[in-house]
């Protein structure tokens, strides 16, 4: 198209004519390129041939040029506005929310019974005057066993299948998975001096056949008592206050004696079985009982090993399952369950 007199007019007038006519958006993008567009646009090529007139021509027709250049990209600008804003008022409309309509229930996560059991057992012993202190759950031979009495081929390691970490190469330290939390017994003496009262809450580990009361992974809180004069009674009696706490005081609790090589004496506690009620079933393998601890007083040995004078101190420990504590409080007759990750089990809690 070659600029002429009244040209850029007739392109206006035209233009105004089409833009009035767009019914939507795609129209007036097409109009948009038709008469506005860089390289083919109407316009454009009027603008661009203003060169090719007279010289004395060339500064008006370039004025005019601009101007109605202006003119159509804002008429243009008004006319996308009217389109977005229309747009915004229909999806507005239809978009209308009915605030009569229920909420939905938002989807809340709950504690695992084995964490509930284990708060509610650590609050009931900072009660009674224990301090929480963690350890390691990957532990040396040295702080597992060896300090606890255990020595090297001592028949008394095979009441803890160990899972080992490192193969046991000569001169080197192996490492293992802790097999229950009484190592920290001696972690803690080495850095303190009594009265000791600790509760220690972790994850242990053992190599070990699983089946209904028995797990690979299990949750034991230790407890360590140290003090001048402690006596088996103080072991009783807070034993005791723990179990009536944690089962009411109907339930029946027995302790017996039992053997572990860094105790003497040594002893268990057990709780009736909520399954049989005490005659014997698959759970409690017959005996009427569900052991839920070790326990004992310290052995004079473990006490001098750290330092401590085992003539001046005397001290109780006890190594607790809670898990089998949660059996016991929740009527969970498999401990395959706590760790089943099955959410029909879980939600209830
Ligand atoms: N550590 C022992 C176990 O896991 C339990 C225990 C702890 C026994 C403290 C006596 C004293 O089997």
């Amino acid at each position: 198209m070659v600029i002429e007199q009244g040209g850029i007019a007739a392109v206006v007038a035209e233009a105004r004519e089409k833009l009035a006519a767009c019914r939507d958006e795609p129209e007036l993008e097409r109009w948009h390129t038709e008469f506005l567009g860089r390289k083919a646009g109407k316009l454009n090529a009027l603008t661009r041939s203003v060169g090719t007139l007279p010289p004395d021509q060339r500064r008006a027709a370039g004025i005019a040029a601009n101007a109605a250049n202006r003119e159509l990209e804002q008429a243009y600008e008004a006319r996308a506005e009217n389109f977005r804003r229309a747009r915004l008022e229909t999806s507005i409309a239809e978009g209308k929310l009915d605030v009569t309509l229920p909420g939905r229930r938002p989807q809340i996560g709950r504690l695992h019974p084995v964490t509930q059991t284990l708060r509610d057992l650590l609050a009931a012993l900072t009660d009674l005057g224990f301090q929480v202190a963690e350890g390691p759950e990957i532990e040396t031979d040295y702080y597992n066993f060896e300090m606890l009495r255990i020595p090297q081929d001592h028949p008394a390691r095979d009441m803890w299948d160990t899972l080992w970490l490192d193969p046991l190469t000569e001169g080197r330290r192996p490492l293992l998975l802790r097999t229950h939390t009484s190592p920290n017994q001696i972690r803690v003496m080495e850095q303190r001096q009594p009265p000791i009262r600790i509760a220690v809450p972790g994850k242990c580990y053992r190599f070990e056949a699983v089946d209904a009361s028995h797990e690979w992974q299990l949750t034991q809180i230790e407890g360590l008592a140290v003090d001048e004069g402690i006596t088996l009674a103080d072991l009783k009696g807070t034993l005791g206050e723990l179990a009536r706490r944690m089962f009411g005081s109907e339930r029946q609790v027995m302790l017996r004696h039992a053997y572990f090589p860094f105790v003497e004496p040594g002893v268990e506690m057990a709780v009736d079985c909520f399954v049989c009620g005490g005659t014997g079933c698959g759970l409690c393998k017959g005996t009427g009982w569900i052991e839920i601890l070790g326990a004992g007083m310290v052995h004079p040995e473990v006490l001098s090993g750290v330092g401590y004078d085992p003539v001046r101190y005397t001290g109780f420990a006890w190594g607790l399952g809670v898990e089998r504590v949660a059996m016991l409080r929740y009527g969970i007759d498999d401990i395959r369950h706590f760790y089943g990750n099955d959410l029909r089990f879980l939600e209830q809690f």
